[in-house]
């Protein structure tokens, strides 16, 4: 996406061709800062620490940080050891072990001299991949848009609720949740978004609202309880959020906050569309509420917000009294009867087995 006049990705490999550049999203919205990985504590670090987040892009940055590792050691013990401290990371987004295990099983079949040189090959294929499919997501997403859109009487705009950041910054490029919001203001067609805040890491605020204004789209950002109100009040056509696993039986792995949003739609006939690529799908659990793995996050993030000050520095405050303890679960699992499609690469289909086997047929085998 263009930031200003410039084109950029969320992580791209130096001019040195062996480091990677990302952009610190921990900075953002109010500094725009690139910040070099040169080895694989620091691809780890990144991904720990959030300067890169979003499932598709901690798939990217793991597949570099397999580069990164290999750099100075290259046997199958090493990249054991590599593919372990990069899963260990961040435990929900499934696109992360999905890279990783992309990378090992592609190079361990080729022998260790050339496999530095090849892994810098197959993370910049995962990469441009992202983008295609991604677009691919935004264009059959923008159907159902255009479809809400003439269904209005006038030249209102389509008004999308979107949760988290499932823009540009969550992937390579495009996004998955956002990219048909941008295609439709590609097609001339009038949309405004509503950005949950999402606390407590304020992604909606700092980078979705960010990456809208940037790109000269209406949006309004609104604190995390509102989205309610606004489906009762027939102010939102259609919520789209991204996801970080989804189940082969269409459960949906998203921010917290997002099965809130699937209940507020399901009782007020908002239509509930998940994107997704599908590499952010778990063919091997079938049950998301039992089986996947919620991340606990600190509870300073829930104890402490951080902001810009009216004279211009970024300080952190505490908003609740010093001796309140707090629970922070990162994610929560929206079940496949509240979500009304799934929007993919390969197109849109029910949430659940049948209407993803229907999208990817080679999956079917056990299944
Ligand atoms: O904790 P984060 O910021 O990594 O969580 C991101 C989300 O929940 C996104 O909605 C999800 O990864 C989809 S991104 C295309």
């Amino acid at each position: 996406m263009k930031i200003g006049d410039r084109y950029y990705r969320s992580i791209w490999q130096a001019d040195d061709g062996r480091s990677v550049e990302i952009i610190d999203q921990t900075r953002l919205p109010h500094e725009f800062k690139v910040v070099s990985l040169t080895s694989l504590n620091d691809a780890a670090h990144a991904i720990r620490e959030m300067q890169v987040r979003g499932a598709p892009l901690i798939g990217a940055t793991a597949a570099y940080g397999v580069c990164l590792g290999l750099n100075d050691r290259a046997s199958a013990l090493d990249l054991e050891m590599i593919a372990n401290q990069l899963i260990s990371c961040r435990p929900t987004a499934v696109n992360l072990r999905w890279a990783v295990e992309r990378m090992s099983s592609h190079l361990l079949s080729i022998t260790e001299d050339l496999r530095v040189d090849a892994a810098y090959r197959e993370a910049a294929l995962i990469c441009n991949e992202d983008v295609r499919v991604n677009e691919a997501i935004g264009t059959h997403g923008l159907e159902l848009i255009r479809k809400i859109y003439k269904n209005k009487s006038s030249n209102e705009p389509v008004h999308v609720l979107t949760h988290c950041n499932a823009g540009w910054l969550a992937t390579v490029d495009w996004g998955t949740a956002l990219a048909p919001v941008y295609k439709a203001h590609e097609a001339g067609i009038p949309i405004h978004v509503w950005v949950d805040e999402t606390r407590p890491r304020s992604q909606g605020a700092s980078l979705t609202a960010w990456e809208l204004a940037a790109q000269g789209i209406d949006h309004s950002l609104i604190v995390d309880n509102a989205g309610g109100h606004l489906m009762q009040h027939g102010m939102v056509d259609l919520c789209i959020v991204g996801t970080d696993r989804t189940t082969w039986t269409g459960d949906v792995c998203n921010k917290i906050g997002t099965y809130l949003k699937a209940l507020a739609a399901k009782d007020n006939d908002v239509p509930f569309y998940v994107a997704l690529p599908g590499s952010t799908i778990d063919w091997r659990i079938e049950n998301g509420l039992k089986k996947i793995p919620i991340e606990e996050r600190s509870a300073d993030e829930v104890l402490w917000v951080q902001g810009k000050t009216q004279t211009g520095s970024i300080e952190s405050v505490r908003i609740a009294p010093q001796e309140t303890s707090a629970a922070n679960p990162a994610f929560d699992v929206t079940p496949a009867s509240l979500v009304t499609g799934l929007i993919t690469e390969r197109g849109v289909c029910s949430a659940g087995r049948a209407g993803l086997l229907s999208l990817y047929p080679e999956m079917g085998e056990g299944k």
